[in-house]
């Protein structure tokens, strides 16, 4: 997959349905949208309106959350089929997904969970991903999750985890700003060492919001505004990759949409100031 010729689409928002009106009423400010993908699977015939008046209106990213490329059992083709269905209804630049599993021996765990960082790991994704690749011919980044527990194991760093994924299945990296900074927090390692161990070049896109704290522990809530260390990790990531999309995803908490055309702004001058867009 050729990475660099992919079109850059410059400042995203995740969208969520609270604040579609005010999204309309200032579309100047949002370059493009991150859909979650499941939330047009199976929808009602609302939903597949609202996706296609966003459709008509930005460019669309799908973001998949419940693919689980870490399961060792192989993927759910009935779930594939209609995930391919949507994605190639919106034909975008790429699509992405998570690096971890959400199904366990058929049942649906919930949430993105981590993998141990073992060879044996790295094929079960890689397997999965050709797999996508038979179903979805279109490029396709990964992404990087937080956790709460490192699974015992482990053969390599998360960092060296990923970069063997994305080298060998040959996808573009999706960081997520916030979640790098939440593992580090929370896991108490360096961040210049984890980029130094990952493929810079095949970052294609960055995620960024703020979580919470509770209890010591830095929890990934989606619920607060952007802190000052993932603006700060944003800079330094963008400075050296040259990035062709940035997402805000909030989802809890949901604050003035104002207040999120703010933080759309902030990244939108972080890539300017690179020259990764005009
Ligand atoms: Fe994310």
């Amino acid at each position: 997959m050729i990475l660099s010729q992919l079109p850059t689409l410059g400042t995203g928002l995740g969208f969520r349905q609270p604040f579609k009106s005010d999204l309309f009423l200032n579309r100047q400010q949002v370059d493009f949208l991150e859909i979650v993908a499941e939330h047009y699977l199976d929808s009602p015939w609302h939903k597949q309106q609202e996706l296609e008046l966003l459709a008509a209106h930005f460019p669309i990213i799908p973001h998949a959350i419940n693919l689980s490329l870490g399961s060792a059992e192989g993927l759910d083709v009935d779930y594939l089929r209609k995930l391919a269905a949507l994605v190639k209804q919106l034909n975008p630049p790429w699509w992405s997904e998570h690096i971890c599993f959400t199904q366990a021996g058929g049942v649906d765990i919930g949430h993105l969970s981590p993998l141990p960082y073992t060879q044996e790991a790295v094929e079960v994704v890689c397997r999965n991903i050709a797999e996508v690749r038979r179903w979805i011919d279109m490029p396709f980044i990964v992404e990087n999750i937080t956790y709460m527990v490192t699974l015992p194991g482990a053969e390599m760093t998360e960092a060296q985890f990923l970069a063997e994924i994305v080298e060998r299945a040959d996808c573009g990296l999706l960081l997520d700003v916030t979640n790098l900074h939440t593992n580090a927090v929370n896991h108490g390692y360096n961040i210049d060492d984890f980029l130094n161990q990952l493929p810079l070049e095949r970052i294609v896109q960055l995620h960024f919001v703020g979580g919470h704290w509770h209890d010591g522990v830095l929890i990934d809530s989606h619920s607060q505004s952007t802190p000052v260390e993932v603006w700060q990790l944003m800079d330094k990531v963008v400075a050296q990759v040259p990035v062709k999309g940035i997402v805000l995803e909030r989802d809890e908490n949901l604050p003035l949409f104002s207040e999120l055309v703010g933080e759309l702004q902030q990244a939108r001058e972080i890539g300017r100031s690179h020259q990764r867009w005009g």
